[in-house]
C-alpha cells in the first residue's frame, strides 16, 4: 500500500525529463502524427489522448494509481465524488432501472437518488444495510445496482459487505461501494465483494482540503457477459461508438468503464482537471500514514467522549453496544477513519453552542482534511432530506459530525472539552428560556 501509493502509475525514468512527480499536462488537445492516427483514436482501435475532456496523461497516472491501490482492473478520474456516483449509477441503471440503496449514505447521494436519478426514470428502494432480510427483499427483476458506503458518513457505521454482496450477486446485480471514508488504506471493497468502488477523492485521498475530485474503480468482479440480455448496452455493438464495450473484458480491461467514459464522462463533461489530479497524487503519497494516525486519534477521542455529561450518544464502531463492532475487528484491522458523530443533549441549540465554542476544530462541511473539522449535518449536509431519511441515517437535531485531522490529540481534546461545557450551558439557557 505505502509503496504503490508513491510509485504506481508513474515511472520517472520513462519521462523525457526524468520528472520524479507526474507533470501537470494542461493541454486541451493532443497533436497526432497523421489523419489515420486520430481516426483510430475515435474508432477506439488505438489507445491515446485526443482531447482532454475524455482523458489526460496526468489524470491517467491517478487512474493507474487508484487501480493499483484498489487492486482493480481500471479506473476513471472525474470532477468530484458526486460525479463518480452519478456516472457509476447512470452507467449501470439509467434509464429506467432500479437501485437498492443503503439508508446510510452521504446526504448528497440520497438527494441524487431521490431526485436527479429519478429524473432518468431510475427507481430506488432504500434499506438499512444492517437488516439483511430487508436488503434481500428489496431486489426486483429490474434491479441494476446496489449502493452502500463501506464506512457511512456521518455515523461511521460499517457494512457486512461479503453478506450484502452475496445477496446481490445471487441476482447478478453489481454492488457499488462508496469507500470515501475508508480509503484503500483501511479497506479494499473489492476484497469483500464490491464490483465498483467510488471515492470522493476530495477527502482522505487528497488529505489537505485543496481539491474536489472523484474516482470510479472497476474491481473486476462484474462481467456483463454472464447476463448478456440484461446488459445489452455493453454486450451488443453500440450504434454510436461502433464497438461492443464488453469486448474489453477479453483484453483485461473494463467494458463498463470504457462505456462510462465514452458516454457519460464525455457527454456530461465531468472531467477532472490535470492540476487536480496532481494534487490527489501528492495526497495519496502520505495516505497510509495519515489514515493510521487519524483512525487511532478518532477512536481515542470517541472513547473519551463516550459517557461525558451532555453527550447522549457517540457513534463510533469501536464503542460498546455497536452492532458492527465485530465488523470493525474482522474487516478494518487498521482502523475506521477519522469521521464519527456525537449526539448532544439539548438538540440544535446545544450543537450550535458546541460548534461555536470550538477554537481548533473549524466549522466546515468537509471531511478528511489535515485540519479537524466539525459540522451540524441536520442543517447542512443532510438538510435537504426528510425527517425520516435523516432519522434512518442517524442524523438528529443534536448530532454533530467530527472529522479528526492531524493536530495534536491533546489539543483537540482540550477544545472538545470547552465545546462540551458550552453545549451544556447552551442547552441549559434554551431549557430555561
Ligand atoms: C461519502 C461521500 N461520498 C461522496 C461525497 C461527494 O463528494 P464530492 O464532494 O467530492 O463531490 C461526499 C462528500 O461529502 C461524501 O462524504
Amino acid at each position: 500500500m505505502s509503496t504503490a501509493g508513491i510509485h504506481a502509475g508513474w515511472d520517472a525514468a520513462a519521462d523525457g525529463h526524468g520528472a520524479l512527480t507526474p507533470p501537470i499536462h494542461t493541454a486541451s488537445a493532443y497533436a497526432q502524427p497523421s489523419h489515420a492516427a486520430l481516426k483510430a483514436l475515435f474508432q477506439r482501435r488505438a489507445d491515446g489522448f485526443a482531447y482532454s475532456r475524455s482523458g489526460n496523461p496526468t489524470t491517467a497516472v491517478l487512474e493507474e494509481r487508484i487501480t493499483a491501490l484498489e487492486q482493480g482492473i481500471g479506473a476513471i478520474a472525474v470532477a468530484s465524488g458526486q460525479a463518480a456516483t452519478t456516472i457509476a449509477l447512470c452507467a449501470l441503471a439509467a434509464p429506467g432501472g432500479h437501485v437498492v440503496a443503503s439508508s446510510r449514505l452521504y446526504g448528497g447521494t440520497t438527494e441524487f437518488l431521490d431526485d436527479t436519478l429519478a429524473d432518468f426514470g431510475v427507481t430506488c428502494t432504500v434499506v438499512d444495510p444492517w437488516d439483511l432480510g430487508a436488503w434481500e427483499a428489496a431486489f426486483t427483476d429490474s434491479t441494476r445496482a446496489a449502493i452502500v458506503e463501506s464506512i457511512a458518513n456521518p455515523g461511521a457505521e460499517l457494512v457486512d459487505l461479503p453478506a450484502l454482496s452475496a445477496i446481490a450477486h445471487e441476482r447478478d446485480v453489481p454492488v457499488v461501494v462508496d469507500s470515501t471514508l475508508a480509503s484503500p488504506a483501511l479497506y479494499r471493497p473489492g476484497e469483500h465483494g464490491a464490483d465498483v468502488v467510488v471515492h470522493s477523492a476530495t477527502k482522505y485521498l487528497c488529505g489537505h482540503g485543496t481539491t474536489i475530485a472523484g474516482l470510479i474503480v472497476d474491481t473486476g468482479r462484474f462481467d456483463p457477459r454472464r447476463c448478456p440480455d440484461r446488459w445489452s448496452r455493453l454486450t451488443t455493438p453500440n450504434r454510436r461508438f461502433g464497438v461492443t464495450f464488453a469486448d474489453d473484458y477479453a483484453r483485461g480491461g473494463s467494458g463498463l468503464l470504457a462505456y462510462a467514459r465514452a458516454k457519460y464522462v464525455t457527454d456530461f463533461g465531468t472531467t477532472l482537471p490535470a492540476s487536480s489530479a496532481q494534487q490527489i497524487l501528492v495526497g495519496i503519497e502520505t495516505l497510509d500514514l495519515r489514515m493510521q494516525r487519524i483512525s487511532e486519534d478518532a477512536a481515542a477521542l470517541a472513547s473519551r467522549l463516550h459517557g461525558r455529561p451532555g453527550v447522549a450518544h457517540v457513534a463510533h464502531p469501536t464503542l460498546p453496544g455497536r452492532p458492527d463492532a465485530h465488523l470493525a475487528e474482522r474487516d478494518f484491522p487498521h482502523g475506521t477513519s477519522g469521521v464519527f458523530s456525537i449526539e448532544l443533549e439539548g438538540g440544535e441549540a446545544a450543537a450550535a453552542a458546541f460548534c461555536d465554542a470550538l477554537r481548533l476544530w473549524t466549522i466546515a462541511v468537509n471531511i478528511g482534511d489535515a485540519r479537524s473539522l466539525v459540522c451540524h449535518p441536520a442543517t447542512t449536509t443532510h438538510s435537504h432530506l426528510t425527517d425520516a431519511q435523516r432519522e434512518a441515517c442517524g442524523v438528529r437535531p443534536g448530532t454533530v459530525r467530527l472529522s479528526v485531522g492531524l493536530e495534536d490529540r491533546e489539543d483537540l481534546w482540550a477544545d472538545l472539552e470547552a465545546g462540551l461545557a458550552a453545549a451544556r450551558s447552551g442547552s441549559e439557557v434554551t431549557t430555561a428560556a
